[in-house]
């Protein structure tokens, strides 16, 4: 704070005498006539001049220090401190409010690649990297983000890729490390997640470490799980492998039996060496490092065995020991879901945790493991509050539902996971992949469009296997029918390969009116329908976030809603999986309006047709989402019907969503 006529003194004095002249008492002034006399002018100056652009800093001082200047000044920081403050309060009170974002893998579809069959760039009949790089509109197309891509590891494909070479490099049938490089590079631009199979369960009997291992190399000698046999004496159990007969081999190099849960060219890791579970972190690193944003871990409920090795007890004693040979045959008690095998899991997921501190860079986790009827192992795999797992483990109880299409069967299956799903987690549904009959084929062409609606609608992420997204069948070989080429046009091989005539399978026959071209220009396609199913339920908080609630079930009809708190807008789903027409009668449901328009169905005809709630009319395999306008959510009045995964509110005042009990 300078005194004004020091600063004056400043400007028309004359430097250090002048200023030390200014700094004394008026007596003191008076001794110097001249400096009185100075001073005297400048305060005259001082009243006349006005503050101008490009003042000195001095004469800037000097007015700014004047009540006038320095009063508003003063109110405007205070001001801009509570703003401040204010804002700060506020941004803290939305983020405390805010429920959670969904993250990239709840947002979209999984897609399942088959990269032997999904675009051949080469002309070498067999699908490649470099082809999935030439087809990536397509996911532009259907707006689906996330991609996983069966293994495309160096293998001697005895499993099509499930027996792993080596598992930091790619098979030349799908191209090299640079066409992956690439290809991950492209996606990213595109906004796609790339999610990778991860083995961890068994290699190839071709990997550097099992050649190790047989030979007793001190280091890899227990890499495998090997125990004493004799190369044409009784296996050392009864364990019986995935692929059928016994799990055990004879190896001549080293003189013992290896245990493979699948083919005898997968012999099984051992999972209790810690050097096992490093090398297989290695991996991961390795490839979270080249920018893979998940896996899909396959296989794990087998990887670790009890290490007493007795016989498993047989479904039915009274079977004769030789007849037993499948997994059907025997209670896998000591060769699958070992304790510890969560642990190692959990380890998994530790690493991917670190990787996903990166901003935006969440690294996702699924896990493959059937379970069947035992839907509280899978559930297992989501992990607990305090130790995280997987992101989700698949939900295969969906594969079922042609084994008896029908409303309640359908609700059966979708309460299997609901109602045993922990509380919190996001649910997921699988109806296709490559080991399964696809469902066009089993269920039959009749209710593939319902069957994706009911895939698109229902709440969680929905995983599609290539080909489905147009109602691809099985084709009639005995292996692989389920793996045939996507059928992309009706040109030469479908498109699949348009450079020799050479398809690893043969393609469907019915490519020539069943391809992704054809019904891009038919806006009722199963393509079609999936494209606006999938797109509506990303812009649809109800359909992507909100309540799921069962509304109705019989033979026929499967029916829910989907809502959410404080949004008006809602949607009723009404599904007819079963074998005859009928009229379903809503009309108790006294949350529902009383007339319900059809914003789409899968019989195009019908879209806009506007039913009362007491007479819903639906085709065999014909599915409606119902859009409707409601003041009165059904959740509250059927807590035990409805499921949430994390509860969220619309403020539609302002537009936002907010945590709210
Ligand atoms: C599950 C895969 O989906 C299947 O194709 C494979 O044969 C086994 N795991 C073994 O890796």
């Amino acid at each position: 704070y300078y005194d004004p006529l020091t600063v004056l003194s400043l400007m028309y004095g004359d430097g250090p005498a002048a200023r030390d002249n200014i700094s004394v008492s008026d007596s003191e002034e008076k001794r110097d006539s001249i400096g009185v006399k100075r001073l005297s002018d400048a305060r005259d100056e001082y009243t006349q001049i006005k503050p101008y652009a490009g003042m000195p800093k001095e004469v800037l001082v000097l007015y700014s220090s004047k009540a006038r200047y320095r009063v508003p000044r003063e109110i405007l920081f205070w001001l801009t401190v509570c703003c401040t403050l204010a804002l700060v309060a506020v941004t803290i009170a939305v983020i405390a409010l805010s429920p959670k974002c969904l993250s990239w893998w709840q947002a979209s579809p999984v897609y399942q690649i088959y990269p032997r069959s999904f675009k051949d760039s080469d002309g070498d009949g067999v699908g490649d990297l470099k082809g999935i790089k030439e087809k990536l509109d397509h996911f532009e197309y259907l707006n689906i983000k996330s991609i996983w891509i069966s293994p495309f590891y160096r293998s001697p494909m005895k499993d099509f890729g499930y027996d792993v070479e080596d598992f930091r490099d790619i098979d030349p049938l799908f191209g090299t490390m640079k066409d992956f490089e690439e290809l991950l590079a492209t996606m990213h631009s595109k906004g796609l997640r790339l999610i990778m199979d991860f083995i961890p369960n068994h290699t190839s009997d071709r990997h550097r470490w099992f050649n190790l291992s047989r030979t007793r190399d001190p280091h890899y000698e227990d890499y495998y799980v090997w125990t004493d046999c004799k190369p044409d004496g009784p296996k050392p159990n009864n364990w019986v492998s995935i692929f059928g007969n016994s799990s055990w081999t004879y190896d001549e190099v080293r003189g013992q039996c290896y245990l493979h849960q699948f083919l005898k060219e997968q012999p099984d890791l051992n999972f209790r060496n810690p050097d096992v579970i490093n090398e297989m972190i290695d991996i991961i690193h390795f490839w979270l490092d080249k920018g893979v944003d998940g896996f899909r871990m396959d296989a794990v409920k087998h990887m670790l065995e009890a290490p007493h090795m007795r016989d498993e007890p047989q479904v039915d004693p009274n079977k004769p020991p030789e007849l037993v040979t499948t997994e059907w045959d025997l209670h896998s008690d000591y060769t699958t879901s070992q304790v510890g095998l969560h642990d190692i899991l959990r380890e998994f997921r530790a690493q991917m945790d670190i990787y996903s501190q990166e901003p935006g860079r969440y690294r996702f986790m699924v896990i493959e493991s059937y379970d069947y009827e035992e839907v509280y192992k899978t559930m297992m795999y989501y992990g607990t509050k305090l130790e995280k797992e997987g992101d989700f483990p698949f939900n295969f109880y969906l594969l079922d539902l042609p084994q008896n299409t029908s409303g309640a069967w359908a609700k059966h299956l979708v309460h299997l996971w609901m109602g045993n799903m922990p509380k919190g987690k996001w649910p997921n549904w699988v109806v296709g992949n490559h080991d399964r009959t696809r469902i066009s084929s089993s269920a039959g062409q009749l209710y593939v469009r319902a069957i994706n609606m009911l895939l698109l609608t229902l709440p969680g992420t929905a995983t599609t296997y290539y080909g489905e997204e147009i109602g691809m069948e099985n084709i009639n070989v005995t292996a692989n029918p389920q793996r045939s080429p996507l059928q992309w046009n009706a040109n030469m091989n479908a498109g699949f390969n348009d450079k020799t005539n050479l398809t690893w399978l043969p393609l469907h026959p019915d490519y020539e009116t069943v391809n992704v071209e054809a019904q891009m220009k038919d806006d009722g396609s199963v393509l079609a329908q999936y494209r606006f199913l999938n797109t509506l339920r990303q812009s649809e908080l109800p359909l992507n976030r909100g309540w799921f609630c069962y509304v109705h079930t019989d033979a026929n009809v499967f029916s829910y809603i989907r809502e959410l708190d404080g949004l008006k807008r809602a949607f009723l789903i009404v599904v007819n999986f079963g074998k005859e027409s009928v009229v379903t009668d809503l009309s108790s449901v006294r949350e529902l309006p009383d007339e319900l328009k059809v914003l789409m169905s899968t019989n195009k005809v019908n879209d806009g047709k506007v039913f009362p709630k007491s007479r819903i009319q639906t085709e065999v395999g014909e599915g409606l989402v119902i859009q409707y306008s409601t003041n009165t959510r059904f959740n509250p009045n059927h807590p035990e019907e409805c499921y949430i995964s994390e509860k969220a509110c619309y403020l539609e005042t302002i537009g936002i969503l907010y945590k709210c009990q």
